[in-house]
């Protein structure tokens, strides 16, 4: 992860503006409500975590991530808010099974809400990940993925892959479709040519 521990000293100045909408938007359809236990998977530096605490603020939030420079930024930012429950901890998040999160947090979870922020499109074998992320959650939980997909590739498209070490190819919110009830999805009014494609803000309730 040695990139993104690099990224991580410019993410959030670069990008913090360009996202904001579209972070608020994802923390909406993530209908969150008191007493909740959620999880940001490939949580980076955070970003979300100021959405998620302006919606609710009771609620026990965990964050992980394979980038330690990521996750480091991460606490400072909720260090510096003064943030109360939120728990970071490093992780492949092709591991993330139930055993390996009860096994690092010391304790037996289940999630009421999974939340994904450009994440499926960078980590490896993402079809695995996004089913272990389903497995993660109660019945009943949401999912709520915000991703891009490159409907017309161009220049940009290959210039945020390079830049992000993403892949802007993967149909993220089909798979997403047939895994879930109550599938929603929806494009986010991002300028395509500054993410690479299409911004897109997808959620459903575990089967
Ligand atoms: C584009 S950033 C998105 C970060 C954050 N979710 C956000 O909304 O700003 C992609 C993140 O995926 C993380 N990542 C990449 N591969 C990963 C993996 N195998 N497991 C967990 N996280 C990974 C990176 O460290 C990085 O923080």
């Amino acid at each position: 992860m040695k990139w993104y521990d690099l990224f991580s000293n410019v993410y959030d100045s670069s990008l913090e503006k360009l996202y904001f909408e579209s972070r608020k938007k994802a923390v909406e359809l993530l209908d969150l409500a008191p007493g909740q236990v959620l999880i940001d998977v490939a949580c980076g530096t955070g970003a979300n975590f100021k959405h998620i605490k302006a919606a609710n603020t009771n609620l026990e939030i965990y964050g992980t991530d394979f980038s330690e420079g990521m996750l480091r930024k991460g606490q400072s930012n909720i260090d510096k808010n003064n943030w109360k429950n939120i728990t970071l901890f490093q992780a492949d998040a092709r591991a993330l099974t139930s055993s390996f999160v009860k096994e690092k947090l010391n304790k037996d979870i289940t999630f009421d809400r999974v939340i994904c922020v450009l994440g499926l499109s960078v980590i490896p074998d993402w079809e695995q990940v996004l089913d272990k992320m389903l497995d993660l959650l109660k019945e009943g939980g949401r999912i709520v993925i915000v991703d891009v997909f490159a409907e017309k590739r161009n220049f940009n498209t290959w210039l945020v892959e390079k830049f992000a070490r993403a892949d802007l190819d993967r149909k993220i919110w089909q798979t997403l479709k047939t895994k879930t009830t109550n599938f929603h999805q929806e494009y986010l009014p991002v300028k395509e040519r500054k993410v690479g494609g299409k911004l897109f803000v997808a959620t459903g309730i575990k089967n």
